[in-house]
């Protein structure tokens, strides 16, 4: 809270960026791993990590949100119970639309151009909870050798028998608000050819005219997810340390060795050592956080590392000599999300946002008492999700996830249909530091990795889905197509309400520090999660998944920390996996 970079609100004071006297030690206790950032990546990599007995400390940069870990944030109607905002699905929405406030209240990284949650918990303390299981064809398109669909087997089986998720999330085994879900699955069923309905993590391979009701991480009502269920396990060790409201500003290396990492806290800035010789940091702070620290530690590509050096930073850089030349940043990857079709329809309307402070009584009674009812859900509801593959001229199968709210359009109800391209898209973007010299240290998309590919098929694969869902919306019954406009072309449509920029993004942000078997051009980290060039640094999180899959990423990213975990324990001479 204390190290808000915030620029949004004119904040930025030069006196942060002189050069500090970085003596203090904050802590004496050297550790065997420090893993930096406590998201959907860091927590699962560090309980996987301290398993082993090694000693290891959790840096996250921002506060408690559940309540479970000390969290306080929440509306006056959660008072007296073991709840935050954070542990209520319903809430989820209102940080969606109140962005502003959820920057006041630092719960979004407000360093980033982009949205990013910088709380305990990243992403899964304020995202939808959406809880996929990865298909074979996800690893096999997004991961490169030694972590195809074999490799991942065992990771992914322990991650979901942890924590299995749920498409029912209200504690009574209902689904809530549910008529134009129910409208919608009957006519993708019912369609020419008809979309199968699957429980989506029963058959994680299906994913090609299929249709699912929503799964999510929740439990037993609450968000639940990896604080419920990792940083549990993790807490019970008396060999890890969750240490809150701590930033890494960089890491600490004695030319190409790592040593430990420099922080700062509330109560002031300082190291923290790994132990010598052996000990490892492992950066685990998203695409936009990991990118950062290592743009401060001299490890980037050029034209970053002298726009940092020249930025009022750059006298707390390494010198010159000393820089580390990789593509970080590069092949940046998300999903473009279209909201390309919107039906009037009767359906249920309930006020997700407004039930952040004033909730409707008897769902709020329901909730408390038994975490039932629509508040263990979120949003307007949201359901189903659907999937189609489509194969572009250049004979890459691409999958476009489907995913419908149901509530209130302007003068009516209805329900919006959102195209999501996904795996096999191969438009590929770039971030960076902001140019903007007002905004230093300030973390943008520079390209956005939509609709750039050489052929077109990204586009392309858009349109044939969007085209066949429309014809199935066409003939709901009592349905009125709001958009596209009748008779307007639909790549048209696309074309001038839907064009390449930020508005288009997921949140689903993957690939900025490529990962590869063996280092090399374009390679960030090796198979083992190693930066290339750098002796006890590796990189664990979004950014070593080299594109998005098939359906909302988060549970990838799960998998993916529990076998770099297995991976680092077994370079440090731990048994085999
Ligand atoms: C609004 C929203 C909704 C989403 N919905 C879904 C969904 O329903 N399903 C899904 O699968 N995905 C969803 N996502 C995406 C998903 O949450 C992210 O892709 C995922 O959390 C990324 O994991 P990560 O470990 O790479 O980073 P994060 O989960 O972002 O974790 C990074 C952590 O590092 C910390 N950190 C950053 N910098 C530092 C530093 N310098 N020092 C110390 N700590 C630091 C951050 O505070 C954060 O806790 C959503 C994302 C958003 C923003
Ligand atoms: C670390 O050790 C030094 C020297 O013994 C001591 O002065 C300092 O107070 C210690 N710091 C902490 C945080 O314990
Ligand atoms: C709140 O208490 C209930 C009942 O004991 C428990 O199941 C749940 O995990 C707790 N939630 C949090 C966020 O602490
Ligand atoms: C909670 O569940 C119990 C048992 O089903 C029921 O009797 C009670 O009315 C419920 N409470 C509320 C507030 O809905
Ligand atoms: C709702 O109204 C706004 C403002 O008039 C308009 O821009 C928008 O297209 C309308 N949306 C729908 C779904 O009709
Ligand atoms: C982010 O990058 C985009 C595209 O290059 C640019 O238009 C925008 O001004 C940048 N924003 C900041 C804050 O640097
Ligand atoms: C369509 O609307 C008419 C008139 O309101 C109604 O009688 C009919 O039941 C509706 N059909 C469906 C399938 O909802």
């Amino acid at each position: 809270m204390h190290f808000n970079y915030s620029l949004v609100a004119g904040a930025l004071s030069i006196l942060q960026y002189l050069p500090k006297a970085v003596t203090a030690s904050v802590s004496n206790t050297t550790w065997d791993y420090i893993v930096v950032g406590g998201g959907a990546s860091g927590i699962p990599l560090a309980d996987k990590l301290s398993e082993s007995g090694k000693t290891v400390l959790l840096l996250e940069r921002g506060f408690a949100s559940s309540y479970r870990w000390g969290g306080k944030l929440r509306p006056q109607w959660l008072e007296g119970s073991n709840l935050t905002r954070f542990d209520v699905p319903a809430l989820y929405q209102y940080i969606l639309e109140n962005p502003a406030d959820a920057a006041a209240a630092n719960i979004l990284c407000s360093d980033y151009v982009a949205t990013a949650s910088c709380v305990l918990g990243g992403g899964t303390a304020i995202n939808a909870g959406l809880w996929w299981k990865p298909g074979s064809a996800d690893w096999d398109t997004i991961m490169p050798i030694g972590w195809n669909s074999a490799d991942m087997r065992a990771a992914t089986e322990e991650v979901f028998a942890r924590l299995p998720g749920t498409d029912i999330p209200s504690s009574d085994g209902k689904l809530y608000l549910q008529k134009g879900a129910e409208i919608l699955k009957k006519a993708l069923t019912s369609a020419e050819p008809p979309y199968e309905f699957q429980k989506a993590n029963d058959s994680p391979d299906a994913k090609d005219g299929t249709v699912s009701n929503a799964e999510h991480f929740f439990m037993h009502g609450e968000r639940g997810g990896v604080m419920e269920t990792f940083l549990v396990s993790a807490s019970k060790r008396a060999n890890f340390k969750l240490q809150l409201e701590t930033t890494v500003t960089r890491v600490i290396r004695q030319g190409k060795q790592i040593t430990g990492v420099e922080v700062e806290t509330p109560e002031g800035s300082g190291t923290i050592n790994v132990t010598p010789n052996t000990g490892k940091v492992i950066l685990s702070a998203g695409v936009f956080g990991t990118s950062k620290i290592l743009f401060r530690s001299g490890i980037g590509p050029k034209d970053q590392l002298s726009l940092l050096k020249a930025s009022p930073d750059g006298v707390n850089m390494v010198v010159e000599a000393e820089w580390i030349d990789l593509a970080v940043g590069h092949n940046l990857d998300d999903n473009p999300s279209i909201y390309g079709i919107i039906i009037a329809l009767d359906v249920e309307t309930y006020d997700y946002v407004g039930a952040f402070n004033t909730p409707v009584p008897e769902d709020a009674a329901k909730y408390l008492a038994n975490r039932s009812g629509p508040l263990a859900q979120i949003e307007p509801p949201l359901n189903p999700f659907w999937w189609d593959i489509v194969t572009g001229t250049d004979g890459i199968a691409r999958a476009i996830q489907w995913s419908a709210i149901s509530g209130q359009l302007n003068d009516t109800t209805g329900m919006v249909l959102t195209a999501s391209l996904g795996r096999g898209k191969t438009s590929r973007g770039r971030l960076g530091l902001s140019l903007d010299p007002s905004t230093p240290l300030t973390i943008n998309v520079t390209q956005v990795p939509y609709f750039n590919d050489a052929t077109g098929a990204d586009f392309a694969a858009v349109v044939s889905s969007l085209e066949n869902v429309l014809k199935i919306a066409r003939a709901i019954p009592n349905a009125t197509i709001v958009l596209p406009p009748e008779g307007q072309d639909v790549a048209e449509y696309l074309r001038a309400d839907f064009p390449p920029s930020m508005a288009l993004n997921s949140n689903h942000w993957v690939g900025s520090t490529k990962m590869r078997r063996r280092c090399g051009k374009g390679v960030v980290v090796d198979g083992e999660t190693r930066v290339c060039g750098v002796e006890g640094l590796h990189v664990v999180d979004a950014g070593i998944v080299g594109g998005v899959p098939a359906a909302n990423p988060q549970a990838v990213f799960v998998a993916v920390a529990v076998r770099a975990g297995e991976k680092i324990l077994k370079l440090d001479g731990g048994h085999e996996w």
